[in-house]
């Protein structure tokens, strides 16, 4: 049998705490753009521009691109200690574009400016554009400068080669912006595997009115497919997540993401109509929302009271519409549905086997079984998860948090499209 992959609690796929410094060549205007794919990637951008920067593209722009205040000077926020405060804050810098004198001062050490400091204050991966004139790019000290520089582990992205400012041309112009945001994110290790898919997830757990003052309703708390919204949206996708009563606290991190589009649902119909409406145009569909099994068959307009039923009440139940059951028999050829199966079986190969079925029975492309109990499972901040494929084979494990756990999910539903040779992600920009 082959062994199972188990996967543990590593997370590289995360907003980052980016600092972009620009330096002062005509090449600025193109860091507009890299600095707006990078916020619109969801990541917290700081730019430091230096005093020659500004003179190409002043600091409304930068402030409004990258929606966090900018300075040029290690005078500016002293309080703050600002000069090595972005340094260590930083996840990664990019400095873009980089002219030759940039690339001699990082290579020298010189810190007589805001990105000067920030630079000797950071251990953050640190990606450089150059973009000068071709013989400055091929004069031996900047050649000697760039050598430094990657020694120290500095990753050089270009420069291309190409027309230049001046009517010239040859190797000197700075690369385009997206391919500096692709190298700048490996060096950073944030993986980019899931960009141009939609992806539709429900996350919370329906409630089924009894009267306009009670509800049947369960006890998930949606961190887990706010989880799995949040870790497709930081790994590039396009996010539909249909939420039913999540609290905001737990919601907060998904609803702030650029390319999460939230919508409520509050009974299994309102659910199934948005995820149904939702489905209809994504690539993956993973439900992990509680569904109410059942709903009460007629609703009382007024609140029940004692006086109408004394000693008791007895309420009809009927079933809901199996949401999870419907997608997969409307599923278009390379869609992948995924469920979620709380079960409360006392031993793992209970657990497995009931997984089995049920991934029988609804049809999944995957099925994420977890043992759930009065103290297991719900509002924590950890899961274990058993992942069981159409076949019924157990394709992975994964335990640890819930974040560490939609990762796995996600890396399970790309291997299964690999198989089934469907489109990936990776590739398509989003839009
Ligand atoms: N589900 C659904 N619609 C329902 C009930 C469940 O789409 N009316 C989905 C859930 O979102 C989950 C999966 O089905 O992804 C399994 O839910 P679960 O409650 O474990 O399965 P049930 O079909 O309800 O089976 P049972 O409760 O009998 O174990």
């Amino acid at each position: 049998m082959a062994a199972v992959p188990v996967v543990g609690t590593s997370c590289q796929d995360r907003m980052v705490f980016v600092v972009v410094g620009v330096t002062g060549g005509i090449a600025a205007y193109k860091a507009v753009h890299l600095v707006r794919l990078l916020v619109k990637a969801g990541h917290d951008v700081h730019v430091v521009p230096t005093a020659d920067a500004v003179r190409f593209v002043g600091l409304p722009t930068w402030e409004a691109i990258s929606r966090n205040p900018v300075t040029t000077s290690v005078h500016d926020d002293v309080a703050r200690v600002r000069h090595v405060a972005l340094g260590q804050s930083a996840d990664l810098v990019i400095v873009a574009p980089a002219t030759a004198n940039s690339l001699a001062k990082m290579a020298t050490g010189l810190a007589d400016d805001l990105l000067g400091t920030t630079l000797l204050a950071t251990t953050a991966p640190v990606v450089v554009a150059p973009a000068m004139h071709a013989e400055m790019w091929r004069h031996p000290a900047t050649v000697r400068n760039v050598q430094t520089l990657r020694e120290r582990g500095v990753t050089v992205v270009g420069p291309d080669d190409g027309a230049l400012t001046g009517g010239d041309s040859g190797p000197g112009r700075m690369s385009e912006p997206e391919a500096i945001l692709e190298a700048a994110l490996a060096a950073a290790e944030v993986r980019t595997d899931l960009a141009g898919l939609h992806v539709v997830v429900s996350a919370g757990g329906t409630r089924e009115p009894i009267d306009p003052v009670r509800f049947i309703g369960n006890r998930s708390s949606g961190r887990q497919g706010v989880a799995v919204a949040v870790a497709a949206a930081e790994r590039g996708a396009q996010v539909t997540l249909v939420a039913a009563h999540v609290d905001d606290g737990v919601l907060a991190e998904a609803s702030g993401h650029a390319h999460v589009e939230l919508r409520r649902a509050g009974t299994a119909a309102e659910l199934a109509d948005a995820v149904v409406a939702a489905a209809s145009s994504a690539d993956v569909v993973v439900m992990a929302a509680a569904v109410a099994d059942y709903r009460v068959a007629e609703v009382s307009p007024l609140k029940r009271t004692k006086e109408s039923a004394p000693g008791g009440l007895a309420l009809e139940l009927v079933e809901t519409e199996d949401i999870l059951a419907g997608l997969v028999q409307r599923r278009r050829g390379d869609q992948t549905i995924v469920g979620f199966a709380a079960e409360t079986p006392a031993d793992g190969e209970t657990l497995v086997e009931r997984g089995r079925r049920k991934a029988a029975r609804k049809g999944t492309d995957l099925l994420a079984v977890n043992e759930v109990g009065w103290s297991k499972g719900f509002e924590s901040a950890d899961n274990a998860v058993t992942l069981i494929d159409r076949d019924g084979a157990v394709v992975s494990t994964a335990s640890g948090s819930k974040r560490a756990v939609a990762d796995a999910l996600w890396d399970a539903v790309l291997d299964v499209r690999r198989k089934r040779g469907a489109p990936l992600g990776g590739h398509a920009p989003r839009p």
